[in-house]
């Protein structure tokens, strides 16, 4: 898009100093921009819409991407073994204790797996989530668990609309890949987090390899075209610093997945296997792709690496 953009400034002859003036971006900001720095999703959106640049679209398409497929997913999301395996739940729960009197946000909650497991520790629990089908679902499932303390909220992780300072923990579980700009959600969390308050995030992440995670993240996206992009470990921990977050604490693993159990999660359909072959052509040349991708016995299985990082807010 920093491309289309610098175009659209050019052939408008406008300068870059003039669309500093017109945007109130910083000269410094845009020159940023146009090197393809990644800016703020706000500055961009000046930008963009000062160039009559229809910025709407390009937000929403993320956002529309991850209704469709997330809509489709809601309703068996959680008979995935991959999705509700206690272990996992209990060690990212481990990390929060302790939840007397803490009021907690899961963001990107999904049919809020989690959020029920904290509503038996915590004061409350906001369940944010954009799809409707999954917020249907955390309705549905508090109900017949007769949990009142889980607050279901409809909302975009890019612009929370809570007060300042209104959370003492925010969690949130594989859900940080599929958001367009995680610079700003980082941001909005932290407006909304107290200061000493802790982030809890556990997610995929890739290869340190460039080209592996390219593929890994390539793969990812055809299978579910709602991901925007897995991060490395050290790309995660340099944003986390970057705007303050402190005391990182890190767990690493590995978590076995079977080719057909990822796609059926998605509910990707890969016509004429060919995903699966691709995949399968790279495990049978010895490929590994960082992911100890294999093919034995006709299946194709691989490892996916996990993290758990907890941070501190340090206002
Ligand atoms: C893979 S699911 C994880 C759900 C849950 N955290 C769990 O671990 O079971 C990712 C969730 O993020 C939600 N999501 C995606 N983009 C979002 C956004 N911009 N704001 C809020 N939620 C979003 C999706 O609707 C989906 O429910």
């Amino acid at each position: 898009m920093f491309e289309k953009s610098m175009k659209i400034r050019k052939e408008k002859r406008i300068t870059q100093k003039e669309l500093a003036k017109i945007s109130e971006v910083s000269l410094k900001t845009i020159n940023r921009y146009e090197n393809g720095i990644k800016i703020s999703f706000s500055s961009e959106k000046k930008i963009l819409e000062n160039l009559n640049i229809n910025f709407e679209n390009l937000h929403t398409e993320n956002i529309e991407k991850n209704k469709i497929s997330f809509n489709k997913q809601a309703e068996e999301y959680e008979e995935s073994k991959y999705i509700n395996q206690k272990n996992s739940v209990i060690q990212l729960i481990n990390k929060g204790y302790p939840y007397t009197g803490k009021r907690v946000l899961d963001l990107g909650a999904g049919t809020g797996f989690i959020s029920r497991e904290i509503a038996k520790l915590a004061k409350e629990i906001y369940a944010l989530d954009i799809s409707k089908a999954m917020i249907n679902q955390i309705e549905n499932l508090n109900k017949n668990n007769k949990l009142k303390n889980i607050i279901p909220v409809r909302g975009d992780a890019h612009n929370l609309e809570f007060d300042e300072n209104f959370f003492d923990t925010v969690i949130t579980r594989l859900t940080l890949h599929h958001l367009k700009d995680i610079d700003l959600v980082l941001k909005e969390i932290k407006k909304v987090l107290k200061n000493f308050g802790e982030l809890i995030i556990v997610d995929i992440i890739t290869s340190e390899k460039e080209e592996e995670a390219d593929l890994q993240n390539n793969f990812n996206k055809i299978r579910d075209f709602s991901h925007n992009k897995f991060f490395n470990l050290n790309e995660l921990k340099k944003k986390l610093k970057e705007i303050n977050f402190c005391n990182l604490d890190i767990e690493i693993w590995k978590e076995d997945r079977i080719f057909e159990e990822w796609i059926k999660l998605s509910k990707y359909k890969d016509e004429d296997n060919v995903l699966f072959n691709i995949m399968k052509h790279f495990a049978i040349n010895g490929i590994k792709l960082g992911l100890d991708l294999k093919y034995e016995d006709s299946k194709l299985s691989f490892k996916q690496k996990m993290v758990l990082i907890k941070v501190i807010n340090i206002k």
